[in-house]
């Protein structure tokens, strides 16, 4: 089914099983990595073209990373670096880039709807990064497959996330891709950041974190993004990490088996304490190495259509 889009921007639309689909495809390719060579040759002859308009070290590496190692030729545009500082639109950077041949265009903006209107006006594919607080589909997807792979089908897991909800894209993405799969969605931080329609959708919010936490089998912290609030919404660092913070005392709170996640990047001692990034119930150095089998099975399911599975051997 996910062969037949053209492009790739979100997963509110995303059923169960086509998400299903896309994580058994990334366990595939999760294999390569064990291997002395990590490449193979599925989308050789395909041009994947990253445009990353606002700043990332896992994401744009790791979709740099997943091309290369199915060995499609890449090219990388920064905003910085690029004309778009001489006043080229975003349209006209992607274009360019099109005519010289991308099969895939990879898209990081600050403004929701980015991708979409990419999609719309290209013939290439276009896959969405990240556009301002809309969603994030591919990082969603490599939490999501963090989680099956550890602890099995989603349907019925209790999955809570802790933040900035209303600021995150993150969060939109893991959210639908849950819902999506049967698990119960939590979501817990300040009620100025928890958006209201929420529970509409059967997401159960909370305001008090040591009620969210009871009884989850991961939980999913994620940055405070000063950068997209408005003032007036959050009190002050020190407040929410008092109120908020995953420390050791709230980690105990847990059960024997739940994962602790971060999508990154972390404000440690804010958000997270050290203690409990680098504990031993801590994910996010697999959430990672997982985000490139994500990212390398998108672009095969995208671009390598009339490529069959046993090109991965
Ligand atoms: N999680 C995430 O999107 O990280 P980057 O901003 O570093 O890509």
């Amino acid at each position: 089914m996910l062969k037949q889009r053209k492009d790739f921007l979100g997963l509110y639309d995303v059923p169960g099983e086509d998400i299903m689909e896309i994580l058994q495809t990334a366990r595939s390719m999760k294999d390569i990595f064990t291997r002395s060579i990590k490449k193979v040759p599925t989308l050789r002859g395909k041009t994947v073209v990253n445009l990353f308009f606002e700043p990332s070290t896992r994401t744009k590496s790791s979709f740099d990373l997943a091309a290369k190692r199915l060995s499609a030729d890449v090219m990388s545009i920064s905003k910085s670096s690029s004309s778009v500082v001489k006043g080229e639109t975003l349209l006209d950077t992607a274009r360019t880039m099109e005519v010289m041949g991308a099969d895939i265009v990879v898209v990081r903006h600050s403004h929701p709807g980015a991708a979409r209107y990419l999609a719309k006006n290209l013939k290439a594919a276009v896959l969405n990064a990240g556009d301002g607080a809309h969603a994030h589909p591919t990082q969603g997807l490599l939490d999501i497959y963090t989680i099956w792979e550890k602890l099995g089908e989603l349907q019925d897991k209790k999955i809570l996330i802790v933040g900035d909800i209303a600021h995150s894209r993150v969060a939109r993405s893991n959210i639908w891709g849950l819902l999506n799969l049967g698990a119960e969605v939590r979501v817990c931080g300040p009620s100025t950041l928890l958006p209201r329609q929420l529970e509409e959708t059967g997401v159960k919010t909370y305001t008090k974190i040591d009620e969210a936490l009871d009884d989850v089998d991961a939980v999913n912290i994620l940055r405070i993004q000063l950068e997209r609030q408005e003032s007036g919404l959050f009190p002050s660092l020190r407040e929410y990490r008092f109120l908020f913070g995953i420390n050791e005392a709230r980690q105990s709170r847990l059960k024997d088996e739940a994962l602790v996640m971060h999508p990154g990047p972390m404000n440690r001692g804010v958000e997270i304490e050290s203690s409990v990034a680098d504990g031993k119930r801590a994910v996010i150095t697999e959430q990672v190495t997982n985000g490139v089998a994500i990212r390398m099975a998108l672009l095969y399911l995208l671009a390598g259509k009339e490529v069959q599975y046993e090109n991965l051997a």
